[in-house]
């Protein structure tokens, strides 16, 4: 009798055995493409941080929309990038904001053919770049600075209503303030939009992966940073709080971001909440790290795209937020995951 008799690797002898056992699967179906609308531009704009990502100006929005579709990919994530910003961030629930004219645009031209989800926040909106009001609390004599987050999150409520009525199908609250998502499942319940979906960023974490985003649509804060409403990348417990709150508050869908340095957190989320669906923001950070590699010849861009992916999903996201969409798409669609792997 020969030893070993047990042998993992009978499974792996060819690419169609390989493909027949694979655990996960992914396609253009899980993915969310996220898309920034610009306010005046005419042509799209390259987001340099971002190789091979654009600035729409509304009047062309549609273009990369039916891109999209084309490969499959049915749904999108709008957010805007408008001209005027002030310290109550006012054009984020303007009824002719720039998010709020390119979700009209999109539905007048692909009407159900796609899924709208939006942004919900205030930093590219505000002039201090905060995700939330700014005011200046004094204890005794020393003041200083605070995100007042009970007057955020009532506005936040007002801006989600501007994108249901332009035809949002799912808003998406990105400020990790407490309490809103309660408030803004009020908002929409009164404003009848009891059928528009919340998908929360519930454990987003503070973190460096957002570095391209920020020159994509200029939000950063003009002083300080976010540390005190996104989650301090050393806890993992913790976003089990938030989510459960997110619940509690009635989150549709549930997101962690980013997400490859934190499939731990994606899994236990998985885990811990296993009826909801789970979102994953693969992040600007993440997806300039890779263009930048793979542009330098340092590693092999279709496979490690795909394996990103993949990983994503094998931690137990089944919907994967990604810039990546449209070329993963197109390489799915060639079968390059099966010839790839
Ligand atoms: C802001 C927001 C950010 C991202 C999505 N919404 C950045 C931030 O918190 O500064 C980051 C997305 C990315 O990096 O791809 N509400």
């Amino acid at each position: 009798m020969s030893f070993p008799y047990l042998r993992p690797r009978r499974l792996r002898k060819n690419l169609y055995l390989r493909d027949l056992v694979a655990e996960t699967r992914v396609s253009p179906r899980d993915f969310i493409f996220p898309i920034f609308v610009k306010e005046g531009i005419s042509e799209p704009e390259p987001i340099n941080s971002m190789p091979g990502q654009y600035r729409w100006p509304v009047e062309k929005v549609t273009k990369i929309v039916s891109d999209a579709l084309e490969l499959g990919v049915r749904n999108v994530l709008i957010f805007g990038i408008p001209s005027y910003k002030d310290e109550l961030g006012s054009s984020a629930y303007s009824k002719d904001g720039v998010v709020q004219r390119a979700v009209k645009k999109i539905r007048k031209e692909f009407g159900d053919e796609v899924v709208i989800h939006t942004d919900v926040c205030l930093c590219h909106y505000t002039t201090h770049g905060h995700c939330g009001l700014l005011t200046r609390k004094c204890v005794g004599d020393f003041c200083r600075d605070v995100i007042d987050n009970d007057s955020t999150i009532e506005l936040l409520g007002k801006v989600a209503v501007t994108h249901a009525e332009a035809g949002a199908d799912v808003v998406a609250p990105s400020s990790m303030m407490d309490g809103m998502v309660r408030t803004i499942r009020k908002a929409l319940d009164e404003a009848g939009f009891t059928d528009v979906a919340i998908m929360s960023y519930a454990a987003k974490y503070a973190s460096a992966f957002y570095g391209p985003f920020r020159e994509a649509a200029d939000n950063a804060p003009q002083k300080g940073d976010r540390r005190t409403y996104q989650m301090d990348p050393r806890n993992g417990e913790e976003a089990i709080k938030e989510v459960a709150l997110d619940v509690e508050e009635g989150a549709d869908i549930l997101m962690v971001k980013p997400a490859l340095a934190y499939l731990d957190v994606i899994r236990r989320v998985r885990e811990a909440f296993p009826h909801y669906p789970l979102a994953a923001y693969n992040v600007s950070g993440e997806y300039s790290m890779v263009k930048v590699a793979a542009a330098n010849g340092l590693v092999d861009e279709k496979k490690i795209i795909l394996e990103i992916l993949h990983a994503i999903k094998r931690a137990g996201a089944n919907v994967i937020i990604t810039y990546h969409a449209l070329e993963a798409a197109q390489w799915l669609k060639e079968g390059l995951d099966r010839e790839l792997f």
